[in-house]
């Protein structure tokens, strides 16, 4: 059989990536919207931790990324509001000092990102969506719409801080369909990490370079808050050879104890706050708010160690049949309710076992969504990196005092995570929803 080039095919696929586009955009600000819309306006100004900004300043920061990449530079409109890009520039204002800027209050936030929002629907109308690398296959539109999802966790971590009264809400996760334990042996080999042809991956995932990695064993699901639980209990936190030294200075410093936002009762009955809402620990739930020094402790304890982010990749991808790297654990498709917990669908981890149509070839579960996993490396950069579109994006973060974080939590979106997605942070941070998972050498005789 030939297949014939119909006339006029090349334009229905431009035509089906603008739709794909626009609902992309459009789901996202739904989601700024009712997370910036359950609460009032003296809430939306106020910092409710030194760590986050005020709500209102991540609405408008989303709006000014938006109206600089695509508005100003795709579309090359003249500015809505150059007056203000100084303002919503993340480099200019640490977090802390945001509430003391000159911020436009919620009505003007509002209308801004109203406005701008009307332009870019004018801009995609017109892009030929190919030509220059920016709009090549909707890159610029796909990167701003990672961009307001990435905002939008980090406003559900700033949920997460706040007190008071609950406002969200969401259905119950699905319990666990399999019993999922133990660990999933790795075999040593190459595999294919990082991607070239993922159209809206961003530059530090790029490019796609071939890895040794030695055989080892990975847990074949994240530590779970019972399993976390048998360490405190254990007095995790009251031995510091558990800890590196940096570690349990930091340990002693912040005074840990437990992982945030839990609680135990007079009756030693431990509980968990859930966006204002106090819990009993929920057993088989992964684990989640604790800062990379807590899950090295653990590893320690646990007599194992984190992942590098090159063994947590090749496990989410190598598919030990083709010898090719999947773009998700379960295949090339996008998620789906049935395969991962992502999208703030849920408002917290889903139990082990809940995902097996998730899981990897080789049977590793829950790898994307729930948590975000810390791995043990460093944020670096791929061999033959380039800076894309600009040096902001990653290579200024390169070598810093970061740990990579895969796989993407409940509150992140499937726009911003795959199998090759990279997040980075402070080994100190535990308000981001980051759980882990252990991995280990294998010993002689597995090998
Ligand atoms: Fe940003």
């Amino acid at each position: 059989m030939t297949v014939q080039h119909l006339p006029g095919s090349d334009h229905s696929e431009t035509e089906r990536l603008r739709e794909r586009i626009a609902e992309t955009l459009a789901r996202a600000r739904r989601r700024t919207v009712g997370l910036t819309d359950c609460i009032d306006e003296a809430e939306l100004v106020a910092q409710h931790s030194r760590l986050m900004s005020p709500l209102v300043w991540d609405l408008a920061h989303i709006g000014n990324q938006e109206e600089l990449w695509l508005v100003r530079d795709v579309g090359g409109r003249e500015p809505v509001r150059a007056d203000i890009d100084h303002l919503y520039d993340a480099f200019q204002h640490s977090r802390a000092d945001r509430p003391a800027l000159p911020l436009l209050d919620p009505g003007q936030a509002r209308a801004y990102v109203g406005t701008v929002r009307d332009k870019v629907w004018d801009v995609l109308e017109r892009s030929p969506l190919r030509g220059s690398e920016l709009v090549h296959d909707g890159f610029a539109f796909g990167m701003i719409a990672q961009h307001e999802q990435q905002h939008d966790e980090t406003m559900l971590a700033t949920h997460q801080l706040r007190t008071g009264e609950a406002v969200l809400s969401a259905p119950p996760t699905p319990a666990a369909q399999v019993r999922v334990s133990g660990e999933v042996v790795v075999p040593a080999g190459e595999f294919s990490m990082g991607t070239d042809d993922d159209p809206w991956a961003l530059d530090n995932e790029r490019p796609a370079h071939p890895v040794h990695v030695p055989g080892f064993a990975i847990d074949a699901a994240p530590i779970t808050n019972e399993q976390y639980l048998a360490f405190v209990d254990d007095g995790g936190y009251e031995r510091p050879e558990l800890w590196s030294e940096r570690g349990w200075a930091h340990r002693v410093e912040a005074g840990l104890t437990a992982p945030q936002f839990w609680e135990q009762d007079g009756g030693g009955r431990w509980w968990r706050r859930v966006f204002g809402v106090m819990q009993p620990l929920r057993a088989h739930q992964p684990m989640v708010h604790v800062c990379w020094y807590e899950a090295e402790a653990y590893a320690n304890w646990a007599g194992k160690r984190l992942p590098t982010e090159a063994e947590w990749e090749k496990a989410a991808r190598f598919d030990p049949a083709t010898g090719r790297s999947r773009r998700y654990p379960w295949g090339d498709a996008d998620p789906d309710d049935a395969l991962a917990n992502l999208g703030q669908r849920h408002l917290e981890p889903a139990e082990v076992g809940a995902y097996p149509a998730g899981a990897s070839p080789l049977g590793v579960h829950q790898l994307i969504g729930d948590v975000w996993e810390w791995t043990s490396s460093g944020f670096d950069p791929y061999p033959g990196f380039r800076a894309f579109p600009y040096r902001e994006y990653s290579d200024v973060f390169f070598g810093g005092d970061y740990r990579v974080l895969r796989g993407g939590s409940f509150g992140a979106d499937q726009v911003a995570s795959r199998g090759t997605f990279r997040n980075w942070d402070h080994p100190i941070r535990r308000q981001i929803f980051a759980g882990f998972r252990l991995a280990r050498d294998l010993r002689a005789d597995e090998i």
